[in-house]
């Protein structure tokens, strides 16, 4: 043991001996060899006697010998910086080397020194964040504020207070993954127009974005967890013509004065009349019979609105008789593939950076 920690010391020595007389790239390769050469360096050689030092002994041995290993290799990648500035040590080598020409270093190196360096990338926004905060942004110059509730919700939210009866058959449109006894994972927004009615009295202006979950199968356009906007206008006076206005603007703001949209009768419990928006696929144009976004149809819904149902300004106290509403709510998600032309829903969730890069670096 002693006699291993002696040869240790006597090597260091020479290897500060060696290192002074260190002045290119050369003479490093020499003294890297000399002590880390995988045939005969020092230090390879004193791993090899390693085996011969009694086992209660090869414990300290080992980390005496891995000590002066780091040692060097510490000490050597020191020097390559110092003697030639810009050469790229990998593993203690030298990859790039010198040689002196009327008294300047030249360097050859294996590396371009004249590109330029490589781009870390710090993170991109989400486009769904993107895309939320668009919305975000022109219901807020109008004057709503945003909202919001609980993902996990009673059956009185999601459904009770918006006029669905219980047992009724308008439940099964909205298939729910229900949690345990009354719990349920809420299958649309609409239930934090309930909560806001509660607690706030008219003129209520709000949006809500959120989370939703359905039990779907996934394909192209539905994904068992997506997201909506809610918006929830109620004040007296309010009529359909403020809901067709204001959507109108708003899509407009979203996707260009020239967007197409058009409103088609449809039926919600909580609305009365009921309206389903569509706009233009602005993935095929209409254009494609096999569009896996519209399929064929030059067409994509991406929203439902409809009056308050009187019975929802009731349940909540809101007198029916002075006040109406309208509201709406929009699948993110859906309307973002149209917005960005993305034919897969599902691309927004899987994290692949290639995809994720495209929306704009911080
Ligand atoms: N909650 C409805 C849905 O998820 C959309 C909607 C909201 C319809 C508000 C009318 C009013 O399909």
């Amino acid at each position: 043991m002693a006699s291993l920690k002696d040869r240790i010391d006597g090597l260091r020595k020479t290897f500060e001996e060696s290192a002074r007389e260190i002045g290119d790239a050369k003479s490093l390769e020499e003294l890297r060899t000399a002590f880390l050469g995988r045939k005969k360096g020092h230090v390879t050689l004193l791993f090899e006697d390693l085996r011969s030092v009694p086992p209660e002994d090869r414990r300290e041995a080992g980390r005496l010998l891995n000590e002066f290993k780091s040692f060097v290799q510490a000490r050597l990648r020191d020097l390559g910086e110092k003697a030639i500035p810009g050469a790229k040590y990998a593993a203690g080598r030298v990859t790039g080397t010198s040689s002196v020409t009327a008294g300047a270093t030249v360097i050859h190196s294996d590396e371009d020194l004249t590109l330029p360096g490589r781009k870390r990338y710090v993170g991109a926004i989400h486009p769904l964040t993107i895309f939320e905060e668009k919305i975000e942004r022109i219901f807020l110059a109008m004057g709503y504020t945003i909202e919001d509730g609980p993902e996990i919700e009673t059956d009185y939210y999601n459904f009770g207070a918006l006029n669905f009866p219980p047992h009724h058959p308008a439940r099964d449109q909205w298939d729910t993954l229900f949690i345990k006894g009354d719990l349920l994972l809420r299958t649309h927004t609409s239930p934090v127009q309930v909560r806001v009615m509660e607690r706030s009295r008219p003129p209520i202006r709000i949006i809500c974005p959120g989370r939703v979950f359905r039990h779907e199968t996934p394909d192209p356009t539905h994904l068992p967890m997506f997201l909506q906007v809610e918006g929830l206008v109620v004040d007296e006076g309010v009529t359909f013509a403020h809901l067709k206005g204001t959507l109108v603007h708003f899509l407009r703001a979203l996707f260009g004065e020239t967007v197409k949209v058009r409103f088609r009768p449809s039926f919600f419990p909580f609305t009365e009349p009921s309206a389903e928006v569509d706009i233009e696929c602005l993935v095929c144009s209409g254009g494609d019979p096999g569009c896996r976004v519209c399929g064929g149809t030059g067409w994509k819904e991406i929203l439902g609105s409809g009056m308050v149902h009187p019975r929802v300004l009731a349940n909540v106290d809101i007198d029916p008789e002075r006040y109406s509403g309208w509201a709406f709510g929009l699948g993110i998600d859906r309307t973002a593939m149209l917005a960005f032309g993305i034919p897969e829903m599902r691309y927004f969730y899987e994290n692949d950076l290639r995809f994720l890069r495209q929306f704009g670096d911080l």
